[in-house]
């Protein structure tokens, strides 16, 4: 089971900064029913994240309705690139209501026109077919099944396989988890489909040979040929860093599909929307896949996914047979207009870009302080982690990224619940409209926190032996 954070209020230190306001102990106890009706009525899995009851979020801010505000680093879950409750999303939003439409199934309608044109706008040449979904997995799942029926049409049955990559993460559904490679959250599946692998994927710390000759191997490994390859699933940076492939690797990868007719497909739910530094995040490749998974950013509100890609792998159903109920729901596209034209005309993505260095950099400095028990430090544009590792050794170490994402809660600084294969990752992913001031505020706080939690470990440590925490499957998946 992944860790809980507690629910019983507690007084922390005030905190009154320009970004961060923290007046109340936290949880606060007015807030407790409210939690506690959570954990009655819902799943067991809803309980992970801090214990902050959101009443209202506005651009780099998550307020409760006690006076306290948190600078928000975790976006949501990378969701809010345009920021929090952005006037013109809300406008638009209200605007779509009171126009009269508020949904139509897959009936035109002038809306969703409007956005699959726009986001076909901002894809390659040659990937200029959209279809709209609402969540991440359904995304990825749709380009899983494009994929397969794509394969069996160049190569027949036997070209079925998916290749999917060590410690990624595509969403919770069936196809999705199997294609993504963290193996306790695949343990209820058991009979795996065996045309779905996991190849290493070449991070340079988890898996230190980076070459593409790697790829080859995984699937020698399961006695294939690129004759039972269908498509390959990557994140374009895997969420658990965020890590990059080398580009020489993705170079070769999509040599290689191109080679034997298998699609590539890039998974850009959480990196695409400018999160990087580029409107999507392949371009740090040169490379141009076959379809796109986008989701999360697409909006930075309500549910809205999309699969881009070229005629001749999108139009491979007839008309009525790939669809769902809310394809373009015309109020999420609505949303997603204003908050992809939000992004260009803020050049949003410009300010990931120049604040990457000081993120960069701050996570860079923690890790050197702390360099036996940081073991991984990465940013692009405004997506960073540093993932906790046992002292001295290349084990994760998910209590000591729980502990620091805790103190950084209760010091006004909002991130998510840590994430990755084992737990050890502390994500950061601020909205894009953060300026350079916030997002210095908020690395002193995770310094501060961190040397406190090491401190703590420290001591708990030196009080008895040992205690081995390596989580699988915790935490969400960001
Ligand atoms: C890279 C990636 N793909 C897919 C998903 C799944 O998206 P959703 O939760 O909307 O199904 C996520 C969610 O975290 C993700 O990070």
């Amino acid at each position: 089971m992944g860790k809980e954070f507690s629910i019983t209020p507690r007084p922390v230190p005030r905190v009154e900064t320009r970004y961060r306001r923290i007046v109340t102990p936290l949880p606060h106890p007015e807030s407790v029913a409210t939690l506690e009706r959570l954990r009655r009525f819902e799943p067991l899995s809803m309980r992970g994240q801090p214990p902050l009851v959101w009443d209202r979020a506005e651009n780099i801010f998550v307020f409760d309705k006690y006076g306290n505000r948190w600078l928000d680093w975790s976006g949501g879950v990378l969701v809010a690139n345009a920021g929090h409750g952005a006037t013109e999303v809300k406008q638009a939003i209200l605007d779509q209501v009171h126009s009269g439409l508020i949904y139509n199934y897959v009936f035109p309608s002038e809306e969703r026109a409007a956005l699959v044109e726009c986001l076909a706008g901002f894809a390659p040449e040659g990937l200029k077919k959209v279809f709209l979904l609402t969540t991440g997995a359904e995304a990825v799942e749709c380009a899983i099944k494009l994929s397969r029926a794509h394969g069996l049409k160049a190569g027949g049955k036997r070209k079925i396989g998916i290749v999917g990559f060590q410690r990624g993460f595509h969403g919770r559904t069936l196809g999705a988890q199997q294609a993504g490679g963290i193996p306790g959250q695949k343990a209820w599946i058991i009979n795996e489909d065996p045309a779905i692998l996991n190849a290493p994927f070449p991070d340079g710390y988890w898996q230190t040979d980076t070459g593409f000759e790697t790829f080859l191997k995984a699937l020698e490994r399961r006695g294939l040929t690129p004759a039972d390859i269908a498509g390959v699933v990557m994140e374009t940076y895997q969420g658990v860093g965020p890590d990059f492939a080398p580009a020489e690797y993705v170079r070769r990868l999509a040599g290689w599909c191109r080679e034997h007719r298998v699609a590539l497909v890039f998974d850009e739910v959480q990196a695409g929307f400018g999160r990087t530094g580029r409107f999507w995040a392949f371009e740090h490749y040169g490379v141009t896949p076959d379809l796109i998974c986008c989701g999360k950013g697409i909006s930075g509100s309500l549910p809205l996914s999309a699969v881009i890609g070229g005629a001749e792998i999108m139009d491979q159903f007839l008309p009525g047979s790939m669809t769902s109920t809310q394809s373009g729901n015309p109020v999420c596209c609505a949303a997603a207009l204003a908050s992809i034209r939000k992004i260009v005309n803020e050049n949003l993505t410009a300010n990931a870009a120049r604040l990457e260095p000081v993120l960069r950099e701050g996570l860079e400095k923690i890790q050197r302080r702390h360099p036996d028990v940081i073991g991984h430090a990465t940013a692009r544009g405004l997506v960073g982690g540093l993932q906790t590792v046992k002292s001295g050794r290349k084990e994760a170490d998910a209590d000591l990224a729980h502990d620091i994402v805790e103190r950084c809660f209760h010091k006004g600084l909002l991130m998510f619940a840590p994430v990755g294969a084992w737990g050890q990752t502390v994500k950061i992913g601020p909205p894009l409209t953060i300026p350079g001031e916030a997002l210095e505020e908020g690395l002193t706080v995770l310094s501060e926190a961190v040397d406190e939690a090491v401190a703590a470990m420290d001591k708990i440590n030196s009080g008895r032996s040992s205690k081995t925490t390596r989580r699988v499957g915790s935490g969400v998946d960001a």
